[in-house]
């Protein structure tokens, strides 16, 4: 099937030589002119396991290809995939500026027999509104079809869905079809519902997922004042088969979804006029949990954090990407360094995405002992691998007393920490 991916982010990307992988000829389009001619040289616009290998095979095998918006001349085929972004607007609404764009583009078009299958994350109602606003008189179907891929393990999710979720108008079996042949191959359960239903599952989602970690993380306070374990805590959680996974304690979520997912939907309950209080407390707790390293420096250091040095171990918001939308790293190093402490910082692939919204005086070192050499104190904000085992030892050597490590994952075995002299502190593992 010819399928048009528009916008060639993390989703976009992904999509398009997912698509291809599973034989589609697809091409890809957008209107950053870098990246599309990253693309077209076989190179990913962002860092994802095996991406860069997935867009070289399809280049390879001649169904993937890239185009500027402006250079397409030829037929969309039978689906327009939707996967540009949808940012946060500074009155907490969603900003549809770029999906809105790329409807506008496709209409121009006067496409036949297109389905519009949107990926991006709309508010629950919009795109009713796409239909009534022209794609309806433009003959254009329309399918809500959102995503659920996770960073860092994107190609599998996307390989592998747990689920694919599809909202068309009643009785558009067409629509439906078209989607359905999209992910031929792909052995998920299907939920086919209304579209304004599917937006929401979206939503409903990532506000559920939001809520369990800050959930955690307010257990894990209550953990530290009388003295509990959260690790014990989260794992008499998980043994009850109504609870699921287990929930991880930390310096809370960040990414490009969750935090603006869930201010999103609080935006619309309140233009709703409905009263959701939980996800006021969830934004809450979570710009609270991110600033705990912070909350934790000052009670070790009686206040003044001036003049202090401070390695901080991650930036992106979670390990095996380099996103740093919304990440913890951002709201904290932002406050280090009001305050007057020198930092120095470490990411694997983060570098330079954080280095474009970090303070010019944050120093960026290319390894976990350089970030903590001279530090008094060292904060862990993401768990990868190259930080969690790290040469800890080394490091105890390089920091200056009192060696104060905040792990902001409880990814580090705490014991062992003080075993090599250092002054540990976890998020609700203070009883350990
Ligand atoms: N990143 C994730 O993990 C993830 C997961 C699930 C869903 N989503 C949702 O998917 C959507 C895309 O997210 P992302 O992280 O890939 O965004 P992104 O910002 O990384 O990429 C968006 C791309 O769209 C391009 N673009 C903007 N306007 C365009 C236009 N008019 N025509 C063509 N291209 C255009 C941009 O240049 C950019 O390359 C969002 O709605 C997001 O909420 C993201």
């Amino acid at each position: 099937m010819k399928i048009t991916v528009i916008g060639l982010g993390y989703v976009g990307a992904v999509a398009a030589s997912g698509l291809a992988a599973a034989g589609h000829d697809v091409l890809g389009i957008d209107i950053d002119r870098q990246r599309v001619d990253a693309l077209q040289s076989g190179v990913a616009p962002v860092y994802e396991f095996g991406l860069n290998e997935r867009v070289a095979a399809g280049r390879r095998e001649g169904n993937l290809r890239f185009l500027h918006r402006d250079e397409v001349a030829e037929p969309l085929g039978k689906a327009a995939v939707i996967t540009t972004g949808t940012p946060p607007a500074d009155s907490g609404a969603v900003d549809l500026n770029q999906v809105r764009a790329a409807l506008e583009w496709i209409k121009a078009r006067q496409p036949d027999d297109l389905v519009v299958v949107m990926k991006s994350t709309v508010p629950p109602g919009a795109g009713q509104r796409f239909l009534q606003q022209g794609l309806q008189q433009s003959g254009i179907r329309y399918a809500a079809n959102p995503e659920f891929l996770r960073e860092g393990r994107a190609l599998a999710d996307w390989d592998a869905p747990d689920r694919i979720v599809v909202g068309v108008e009643p009785g558009d079996d067409q629509a439906l079809a078209v989607v359905q042949g999209m992910h031929a191959g792909i052995d998920a359960p299907y939920l086919v519902t209304d579209i304004t239903s599917a937006e929401m599952v979206k939503y409903a989602s990532n506000a559920f997922l939001a809520t369990r970690i800050s959930f955690i993380n307010e257990i894990a306070s209550l953990c530290d004042r009388v003295g509990a374990s959260i690790d014990a805590v989260s794992d008499g959680l998980a043994l009850d088969g109504r609870t699921g996974v287990r929930i991880h304690a930390g310096v809370g979520y960040g990414g490009s979804c969750f935090p603006k997912d869930v201010r999103a939907l609080d935006y619309l309950a309140l233009t709703s006029g409905v009263n959701v209080e939980l996800l006021q407390s969830v934004i809450n707790v979570n710009n609270r949990q991110r600033l705990s390293p912070l909350y934790a420096l000052r009670e070790q250091f009686n206040g003044g954090l001036a003049g202090l040095r401070v390695g901080v171990l991650g930036l992106a918001f979670k390990p095996d990407t380099d996103d740093v939308r919304d990440a913890p790293s951002l709201a904290l190093i932002q406050a280090l360094v009001d305050e007057g402490v020198a930092v120095q910082a470490f990411d694997p692939q983060a570098r330079e995405t954080a280095g474009r919204r970090l303070p010019a005086t944050v120093r960026m070192v290319d390894n976990p002992v350089q970030a903590c050499d001279q530090a008094q104190a060292v904060a862990l904000l993401t768990e990868w691998r190259e930080i969690v085992e790290a040469d800890w030892p080394g490091i105890a050597g390089k920091m200056r007393p009192p060696r104060f490590v905040f792990d902001g994952r409880n990814a580090l075995d705490a014991g062992e920490m003080r075993r090599l002299g250092f002054d540990y502190v976890g998020v609700g593992r203070r009883a350990l």
